[in-house]
């Protein structure tokens, strides 16, 4: 199949079915070589399972998916060979030290020991982990810890490298670590697919992505096509009191008017950066005085919440991850 071997992934119809529930719903969707391809997606969407079943740990129950050119359920090994993984959760031995870790890890995969304790070395110099090679990774803390998994996940030179959730439950801090680390790989020409539930992260580092709900894509494109699937920017201008009606008119032609109260008027509108001046001062010209303008510009969240009716932000935080986190704790 052509398309195959130009392509670092082809999903075609790929489903998983566990029990009644069917997690993934035929999932279609091609990632370019060199690309950083996101899924963006609530829990329980369905990503970790398909990115399961392209890394040839969960088997289809229908469709068929090809990486690196060679097919998920007719050639696992050759699969394997080519890609590296960053799971949901940490798969690290926290009594090992990094450079330990690395090595075993080489070991695993059959890395010559002369490549892989060289690779080692550039590759914790990568992530900027060398000066914290000897320490037990016990001592890291998440960000580390992730920026070391990733650093591992390139050393037999993947093609393409899996990444599920790679800044879950991080500080904005060190999740700015990771994507940097991310930059980088795309830099050196490394194919990344990564899942995501956080459109901030999905925004600035994909160069395509999928949304995700129940098992099936619901969008799919750049960063900056889905985001013009939303009506336009929204600007608020609030005015004194007896400027309400002549501002609403003024405002009415550039798009549709909301009264919120308290004098602001809120307009959605394209290009809301040039419009504010011309706003202002026709607002000026008619005698009316403007107290405050502000203006957003859509969000990945305004996508999701376009197609779905549901808010992508989970208001309640990582609780899934911290709860996974403290039942392997007690357990
Ligand atoms: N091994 C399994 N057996 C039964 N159900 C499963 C299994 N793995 C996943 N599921 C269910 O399939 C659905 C999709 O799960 P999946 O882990 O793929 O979602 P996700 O998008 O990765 O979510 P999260 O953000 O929580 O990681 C969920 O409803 C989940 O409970
Ligand atoms: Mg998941």
């Amino acid at each position: 199949m052509s398309s195959a071997n130009e392509y670092a992934i082809v999903a075609l119809g790929l489903r998983k079915r566990f029990g009644e529930l069917e997690a993934v719903r035929g999932v279609s969707f091609k990632v370019r070589y060199g690309e950083v391809y996101g899924f963006l997606g609530p829990n329980g969407a369905g990503k970790s399972t398909t990115v399961g079943m392209l890394i040839t740990l969960i088997k289809p129950t229908g469709g068929e998916a090809f990486v690196a050119g060679y097919s998920v359920v007719r050639e696992p090994v050759e699969v394997r060979r080519r890609i590296g993984v960053v799971f949901q959760d940490p798969t690290v031995d926290r009594d090992l030290t990094a450079i330990h870790n690395m090595l075993l890890h080489a070991r695993i995969h059959g890395v010559p020991s002369r490549i892989a304790e060289e690779r080692a070395w550039e590759l914790l110099e990568m992530v900027g982990l060398e000066e914290h090679a000897y320490r037990p990774l016990r001592d890291y803390s998440g960000g580390m810890i992730r920026r070391f998994e990733i650093a591992r996940s390139l050393l037999t030179n993947p093609r393409v490298v899996f990444m599920d959730e790679p800044t879950i439950g991080l500080d904005p801090h060190a999740r700015t670590g990771v994507w940097d680390v991310i930059r980088e790989l795309k830099r050196r020409g490394v194919t990344v697919f990564l899942t995501t539930h956080y459109m901030d992260e999905a925004d600035k580092l994909c160069d395509r992505l999928a949304i995700i709900d129940h098992g099936r894509i619901i969008a799919e494109g750049t960063p900056s096509q889905l985001k013009s699937k939303v009506a336009g920017d929204t600007l608020y201008v609030r005015v004194e009191d007896g400027g309400v009606a002549r501002l609403k008119r003024l405002l009415a032609r550039y798009g549709e008017v909301k009264d919120a109260g308290n004098g602001l008027l809120v307009l959605v509108a394209n290009d809301a950066p040039r419009l504010l001046p011309e706003i202002i001062s026709e607002a000026q010209r008619e005698g009316v005085r403007i107290l405050e303008t502000r203006y957003t510009r859509p969000s990945l969240d305004d996508v999701f919440l376009l197609l779905t009716g549901r808010r992508l932000r989970d208001e309640g935080g990582d609780w899934r991850f911290w709860g996974r986190r403290v039942a392997r704790r007690l357990l």
